[in-house]
C-alpha cells in the first residue's frame, strides 16, 4: 500500500512522471479520437447506419459500459490538463524572470501556445457535449425518433450543420484541435522516450499527417451538410410523446 502511494507520488509528483503521464492520456485521447471520427464518417451511409451505430453505442453492454467508457474518457481528459498545468506552473517557478533572451525563437507556433490550444479544444468539448449529448442549445435534439424509435442522431446533427455558423465553427474547432495535435503527437513520443535525432522527421512528418487526417475528417461531416453530399432526412415520423 505503502509502495503503490510511494509509485503514484513519483509518477505524478516528478517532472518526467507528469510528462509520461500527460503522454498516456494524450496517446489515449488521440484513439478516442480516430475512433469517434470513424463513427461520425457513417453518417455518409444515411440515416439507418448513423442512427444504428449511435444506438448500438449506448447500448453496448446493456447501457452499463458507455458509463465506464465516459467515465474513463473524463478521467483523461482531467489528468491530461492537470497535468499541462502542472508542468507549466512547474516550468514557471523554474525560470521566474524569464529568459535572457527569446529562447523560443526555434520553437514553432504550435509548440509554444500548446497550453492555449487545449483550452480552446476544452472549450469546444464542453461546448459540443453542451450542444449534442445534453442538448442545451436545441433541447428537441434529443426527442427526435426514426421509424425505428432510435434517437434521430443523423437528423440531429444534418439540422445543427445547415446552419452555416455552426458548421464553420466546428471547422475552425477542428483547426485548432491539428494545431494542438501537431506538436501534441510528436512530443508525446519524445516523453516516451523516443528522441533518436533520425526519428525526430519522420516523427514531425507523422505528427503533420494524424493532425491533418483527424481535422479533415472531423471536417467531413459539417462541410458534407453545408455543400449538400449529406442530405437530410425526410421526416415522417413525430417523436414520440410530441
Ligand atoms: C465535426 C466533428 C464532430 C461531430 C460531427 C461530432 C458528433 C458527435 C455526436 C453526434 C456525439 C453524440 C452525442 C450523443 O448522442 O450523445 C458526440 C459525442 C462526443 N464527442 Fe463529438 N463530434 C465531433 C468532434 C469531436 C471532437 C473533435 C471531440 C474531442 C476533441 C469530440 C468529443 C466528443 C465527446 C467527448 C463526446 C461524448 C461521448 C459520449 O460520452 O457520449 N467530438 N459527438
Amino acid at each position: 500500500m505503502a509502495a503503490t502511494k510511494r509509485g503514484l507520488a513519483v509518477l505524478f509528483g516528478s517532472t518526467i512522471g507528469a510528462k509520461t503521464v500527460m503522454a498516456v492520456t494524450g496517446l489515449a485521447l488521440i484513439l478516442f479520437l480516430l475512433t469517434h471520427m470513424g463513427g461520425n464518417l457513417l453518417i455518409y451511409f444515411g440515416p439507418d447506419v448513423f442512427n444504428a451505430y449511435a444506438k448500438s453505442l449506448k447500448s453496448a453492454g446493456g447501457g452499463g459500459l458507455v458509463w465506464v467508457a465516459r467515465g474513463g474518457l473524463l478521467a483523461m481528459f482531467a489528468t491530461h490538463v492537470a497535468m499541462a498545468f502542472k508542468l507549466q506552473l512547474r516550468n514557471r517557478a523554474a525560470r521566474p524572470l524569464g529568459y535572457a533572451y527569446e529562447a523560443t525563437v526555434e520553437a514553432s507556433w504550435a509548440s509554444r501556445y500548446m497550453i492555449l490550444t487545449g483550452l480552446l479544444v476544452l472549450a469546444f468539448v464542453v461546448l459540443h457535449l453542451a450542444h449534442y449529448t445534453v442538448g442545451v442549445f436545441n433541447p428537441d435534439y434529443l426527442t427526435w425518433h426514426d421509424a425505428e424509435g432510435r434517437h434521430d442522431a443523423y437528423r440531429m446533427v444534418v439540422t445543427a450543420f445547415s446552419h452555416p455558423l455552426v458548421a464553420l465553427s466546428y471547422v475552425v474547432a477542428m483547426v485548432v484541435l491539428a494545431l494542438h495535435l501537431v506538436h501534441g503527437f510528436q512530443s508525446l513520443f519524445r516523453s516516451l522516450g523516443n528522441s533518436h535525432e533520425q526519428a525526430r522527421e519522420a516523427l514531425s512528418k507523422a505528427s503533420l499527417g494524424l493532425a491533418l487526417a483527424l481535422a479533415f475528417g472531423f471536417c467531413l461531416a459539417p462541410v458534407g451538410v453545408l455543400l449538400g453530399w449529406i442530405q437530410p432526412v425526410e421526416v415522417t415520423q413525430p417523436a414520440p410523446g410530441k
